[in-house]
């Protein structure tokens, strides 16, 4: 009860390149994972196996329970935010929210659109609702993706990198609706740079590093008092940034 990712011995290469080189993770319902780590580290790779979006040739990742198998699938229990967006340019906002509901979840457009246009309202959007994506800020776009996101009710959102792409101002804009959902519960993972937005809410920091967990903890435990020389000497890298 309450595992909602079971992940065990995981590898992966890309051609002879061990890219994931054995993760074990377990993650919990109600938890907010920040995944930190270089650049290469493996991140993207490790959220896209989860999400069945990347094939692996060891291990195994179950999600709710089952093994997992294609990214269609896990609608309605796994869903991913992308560092850009990702949106429907010939759909306006609220046909973004409202078309893949009735399309995937088979909902009738009076439904589609009661429920859009709360998610347009929860991330602020919903004087936006007939402008086209080309018309937004980055911040916007991304607060979108969200709404479109949570529109499938997932159990756990993926998100990697959702602000890298954006301004400081736009990227603290973003971190407030994912600050909203940690508040709300939602069990999340988030790859990201912003070590002080995250820090706000992460229940859990894992640091990844050439492929394997090298530290899992607190924020507390892996932000102000690691041993670990890899982690600290990242952390210097990293720009600690002042959203907030
Ligand atoms: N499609 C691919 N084909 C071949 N190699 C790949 C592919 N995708 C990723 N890699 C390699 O796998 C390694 C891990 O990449 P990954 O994108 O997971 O890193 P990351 O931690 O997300 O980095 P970043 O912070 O830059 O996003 C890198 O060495 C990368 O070059
Ligand atoms: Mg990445």
């Amino acid at each position: 009860m309450g595992t909602l990712i079971d992940i065990n011995g995981l590898r992966k290469s890309y051609n002879e390149k061990a890219v994931l080189k054995g993760i074990n993770l377990t993650v919990n319902k109600g938890e907010i994972i920040a995944i930190i780590g270089a650049s290469g580290s493996g991140k993207s790779t490790l959220v896209r196996c989860i999400a069945n979006l990347e094939q692996y040739q060891n291990g195994s990742i179950t999600i709710n329970g089952k093994k997992n198998s294609d990214y269609k699938s896990l609608n309605g229990i796994l869903g991913m935010v992308f560092q850009n967006y990702n949106l429907f340019p010939h759909y306006t906002v609220l046909e973004n929210i409202t078309k893949p509901l009735q399309a995937v979840m088979k909902q009738s457009i009076t439904d589609a659109e009661k429920k859009a246009k709360i998610l347009l309202e929860r991330v602020r959007l919903i004087d936006y609702k007939n402008q086209y994506p080309s018309t937004l800020s980055g911040g916007q776009k991304q607060r979108l993706a969200i709404a479109r996101t949570l529109a499938m009710d997932p159990k756990i959102v993926i998100f990697d990198e959702p602000t890298s792409s954006l301004d400081p101002e736009l990227a603290h804009e973003v971190f407030s609706t994912i600050n909203e959902l940690a508040l709300e519960g939602q069990t999340m993972l988030i790859v990201t740079h912003q070590i002080n937005a995250i820090s706000h809410f992460a229940t859990r920091v894992l640091f990844l590093n050439n492929g394997i967990i090298e530290e899992d903890g607190t924020c507390d435990e892996i932000f102000c008092n690691t041993a670990n020389e890899n982690l600290s000497s990242f952390l210097k890298m990293v720009e600690f940034d002042d959203l907030y």
